[in-house]
């Protein structure tokens, strides 16, 4: 059935907090989504389905055994239904079943079968929130690409204070707002990504290397798949775990990280390389590990290949985004990036500020392409992401 209406799944589960579910529903279906609501058994404990029965309008659906007038499997076709399933509230016991693909009851049935963007909202007992369990189980459902929306810090039904309470119902409605809508613009594209820094070995203990996290890269990778696109990242020594639907390759050396891009430039729509790849290597490493007493009084280096420049000079047909890291002059020299190296667009940054950039979580950026120079303000790397990749598909249309 389509009405342009979005459907929106709401889970909801055993907790205290599922009665603000109903004000949850409420204001979805006031914002013009189609809300169907799912609960487990514990849930339907705290509120009757005959509640969100008549707040959605729309039947509730408790049981996988139910008999179906449609004869249609129902958790999977609830699952195909869905443009986003949110559970809210969201228990411990709900969120490690999902972190470990538990599906024993409709609910975590459905969002085990749902490819739609998965919102959860947990509350809890604060001591059940800060179990290294729960919080492993979290970071498991967020490397997946889950929003988790935090709980909050307050007063919590059992008497205990601390984090635990279920967030506002405004934050959770901007969170689904923010997740129906997001774009898969990259649907059917292909994008390569190059992120953190390089080793060049000395030894086998010792390497020139520089600060690169890796962080603004995996931010671009995650995002690019998000929005539909195969990614590929190829990436320097970087101690983040693989983004969610990316094809990681792991590298340490600048060759090796030019052999595994130029492997797959081609195929390329879109590329992206946020890596620091060094400039130098040493001109020979020794396989074995340098005695303190024979320590070399020099290092002769020797130039590493400008894995940018070659892409530019192929000039393969994909949108190249390069990145500049200055200290001084950061848009005249981004320009000058953009024109030597045939670049679309230059993500630029000043790494002289000490708090913003290399290890950080937010940055502020220049984006300069023939066209414009845009100065954004201070964001979170997540944020920069889409920006880039806004502008990127941009360009790509106007190929
Ligand atoms: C009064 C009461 C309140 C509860 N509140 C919560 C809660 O806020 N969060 C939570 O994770 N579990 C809470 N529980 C425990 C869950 O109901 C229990 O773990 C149940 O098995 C969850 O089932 P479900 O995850 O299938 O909904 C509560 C239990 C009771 C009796």
């Amino acid at each position: 059935m389509s009405d342009g209406r979005k459907t929106i799944v709401v889970g909801v589960t055993g907790g205290i907090a599922a009665y603000k579910t109903c004000e949850l529903v409420r204001a979805l279906v006031r914002d013009g989504y189609r809300v169907k609501v799912v609960m487990t058994e514990a849930a339907t404990r705290f509120v009757s389905p005959l509640t969100f029965r008549t707040l959605s309008a729309e039947p509730v659906t408790v049981s996988m055994w139910a008999d179906e007038p449609d004869a249609k499997i129902h958790h999977i076709s609830l699952a195909e239904e869905a443009d986003l399933m949110v559970i809210a509230p969201c228990t411990a016991n709900v969120i490690a079943k999902i972190a470990h693909g538990r599906a024993d009851d409709m609910l975590t049935t459905t969002a085990l079968a749902t490819e739609a963007p998965l919102v959860i909202a947990p509350a809890m007992n604060v001591h059940m929130w800060r179990k290294d369990v729960t919080q492993r189980n979290v970071a498991v459902l967020r490397s997946r690409g889950a929003v988790v929306i935090d709980p909050t810090h307050g007063e919590l039904a059992c008497g205990d204070v601390g984090e635990g309470r279920l967030a506002s119902v405004e934050s959770i409605v901007e969170a689904v707002a923010a997740e129906a809508v997001r774009v898969r613009d990259l649907m059917g594209k292909h994008v390569l990504v190059t992120a953190g820094g390089t080793h060049e070995p000395i030894d086998p203990v010792r390497y020139i290397g520089n600060h690169s996290s890796g962080k603004t890269g995996f931010a671009v990778a995650e995002e690019a798949a998000r929005r539909g696109a195969r990614v590929f990242l190829v990436t320097g020594p970087s101690h983040l775990p693989d983004p969610f639907g990316c094809e990681v390759v792991r590298v340490q050396t600048a060759l090796q990280m030019r052999a595994a891009v130029l492997a797959r430039a081609d195929a390329a729509d879109v590329i992206v390389m946020s890596a620091a790849v060094a400039d130098f290597r040493p001109a020979t490493a020794s396989s074995d590990k340098i005695k303190k007493t024979d320590a070399p009084a020099q290092i002769t280096l020797e130039r590493n290949p400008d894995i940018l420049s070659e892409l530019g000079a192929r000039n393969g047909g994909a949108v190249l985004v390069g990145f500049a890291a200055e200290t001084s002059e950061v848009e005249e020299n981004a320009k000058a990036k953009l024109e030597a190296k045939c670049c679309d667009l230059i993500v630029a940054n000043d790494v002289s500020d000490p708090v913003l950039g290399f290890g950080t979580d937010e940055n502020r950026v220049l984006l300069v392409t023939r066209d414009a120079v845009e100065r954004l303000d201070v964001l979170p790397k997540a944020a920069i992401a889409r920006e880039i990749l806004d502008r990127a598909v941009r360009l790509l249309e106007e190929r």
